[in-house]
C-alpha cells in the first residue's frame, strides 16, 4: 500500500485525523441550539486567533468569496480604493474592487518586493479604502501589514487585509488597526476547504451600512439579522464548521503565541535548508513568510514539484503567472512539525539532483536544517 501523500502546498494542507473526523459529525440543524452553539465558539475562537473584538461572518465559499463578501458590500460605486499590488492574488483583490465599481488606484511593486510605503503615503488621501494582502501567496511575501494600517489609520482610510493564507504569522488585527481580515479554512486554520470569515471593525460595519447593497447571497443586513439568532442566511458549510472548531481547539490549546513560533521555527529550518542547497528564496530580504516559501528554481520549477510528487510523494506548488515556471512554492502552515520540513527538504534535494539543477551534495539542505532544530526546539 502506498503511503499517503505529504502535502506541504500553500493551501490546502495536511489535517490532522481529529479534524477529519469531525467532519463525520451526523447533521444538524443550522437553525437549531447545537449549531447556535458552534457558532457562537467558533466566532469567540476566531477572534482569539485574529486578535479581534470585531464582529466575525461566516461565508459558505472558499477565501474568493470572503473577499468578494467584504468588498461587495463596503464598495459603493465610485468609491476611491488604494490597492497595494504585488502578486497574483493582490492582482485578484484589485479586479474584485473593480468589478464593484471602485475607482482603484493601484500602488505597484515588483513581484517579490514588499508594498511601495512612499508611493501608498503619497496616494492615499480620500481613499475609503486601503486594501492589500498579508501573505502573498504567489511570492511569498509577508506585506508590511502594521506600515499600511497605520498609513491607512492617518489617511482616514479603513484597512482592508486579505489574510486567506497568513495564519501562522503574528496577526493582531485590533491592536495594529485593521478594519478587514478575510480568512479561510483551508490553509493555516488547517481544515478542509469551503468556509471563509471575515472580520470587521465597528468602523467598517458603519460604511457597509451606508453602502448600497448589490449582491444578495453576500448581504449583510441579512447575515447580521441572522446573526442575531447565531446562524446564518443561508445553509452553511455544517461539516467544515465542525472540523473547524476541533483544529480551533487545538490551536488555542497550542496557544497563539505558541503556534506563531512554531510557524517560525519551521519556516526558518526550511529556508536554511534552502539556502545550504545554493537556492535563493524569491521575496526580498526580511519579508520571508512563516506559512510560504517561494523558491527561485529559474524555467525547472514545474519539473521539480511533479519529480517530488511522483518519486517521493511530497506535494508541493510550482509558481503562478508570469513565474509559473520560475518559482517553486512550499506551504509550511498548519500542524506543519520538524518531521514535515525534514522529509520535504529532503525529497527536494533527491528532486534537484534527479533533474540536475544546482550542485548540491545530499544531504547539506537536511543538515542545515537540523543544525537549526538543534538550537531551536518548538
Ligand atoms: C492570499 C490569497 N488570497 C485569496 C486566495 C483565494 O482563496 P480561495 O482559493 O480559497 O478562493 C488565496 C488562495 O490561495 C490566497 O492565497
Amino acid at each position: 500500500m502506498k503511503n499517503e501523500e505529504l502535502v506541504m502546498l500553500p493551501g490546502p494542507v495536511n489535517v490532522d485525523h481529529r479534524v477529519l473526523l469531525s467532519m463525520a459529525t451526523a447533521m444538524f440543524n443550522h437553525r437549531g441550539p447545537k449549531f447556535n452553539k458552534l457558532f457562537v465558539d467558533v466566532k469567540e475562537k476566531l477572534r482569539k486567533v485574529l486578535n479581534t473584538a470585531g464582529e466575525v461572518y461566516f461565508i459558505t465559499g472558499s477565501g474568493t468569496a470572503g473577499n468578494e463578501f467584504a468588498v461587495s458590500n463596503l464598495v459603493a460605486p465610485g468609491d476611491k480604493v488604494v490597492v497595494c499590488t504585488n502578486g497574483y492574488f493582490a492582482d485578484r483583490l484589485r479586479d474584485t474592487f473593480k468589478v464593484y465599481g471602485a475607482n482603484v488606484v493601484e500602488v505597484k511593486s515588483e513581484w517579490g518586493r514588499g508594498v511601495d510605503l512612499e508611493t501608498l503615503k503619497s496616494s492615499v488621501d480620500g481613499a475609503a479604502i486601503v486594501a492589500m494582502v498579508f501573505n502573498e501567496t504567489s511570492t511569498g511575501v509577508l506585506n508590511q501589514v502594521r506600515e499600511v494600517a497605520r498609513i491607512a489609520r492617518k489617511a482616514g482610510s479603513l484597512c482592508f487585509v486579505d489574510n486567506v493564507s497568513g495564519i501562522g504569522n503574528d496577526y493582531e488585527m485590533d491592536p495594529w488597526g485593521i478594519d478587514v481580515t478575510v480568512t479561510a479554512t483551508q490553509k493555516g486554520l488547517a481544515t478542509p476547504p469551503g468556509a471563509a470569515f471575515v472580520a470587521m471593525s465597528d468602523k467598517a460595519r458603519e460604511k457597509a451600512a451606508k453602502t448600497p447593497k448589490r449582491s444578495f447571497y453576500f448581504n449583510i443586513e441579512l447575515f447580521d439579522k441572522a446573526a442575531e439568532d447565531h446562524s446564518t442566511p443561508a445553509t452553511p458549510a455544517i461539516s467544515v464548521i465542525h472540523a473547524l472548531n476541533t483544529s480551533l481547539d487545538q490551536i488555542l490549546e497550542e496557544g497563539v503565541e505558541k503556534f506563531v513560533v512554531r510557524h517560525s521555527v519551521n519556516a526558518e529550518a526550511f529556508r536554511r535548508g534552502i539556502a545550504a542547497m545554493g537556492l535563493d528564496l524569491f521575496p526580498e530580504r526580511g519579508l520571508a513568510s512563516n506559512t510560504v516559501s517561494a523558491i527561485k528554481i529559474e524555467g525547472k520549477a514545474r519539473l521539480v514539484a511533479n519529480t517530488m510528487r511522483d518519486r517521493f510523494e511530497v506535494i508541493v506548488s510550482a509558481g503562478l503567472g508570469k513565474y509559473r515556471d520560475d518559482v517553486l512554492r512550499v506551504g509550511h502552515m498548519g500542524r506543519v512539525d520538524m518531521k514535515d520540513i525534514i522529509t520535504t527538504l529532503s525529497a527536494l534535494e533527491l528532486s534537484l539532483k534527479e533533474v540536475g539543477v544546482g550542485k548540491t551534495r545530499l544531504g547539506e539542505g537536511v543538515s542545515a536544517a537540523l543544525e537549526y532544530y538543534s538550537m531551536n526546539t518548538i
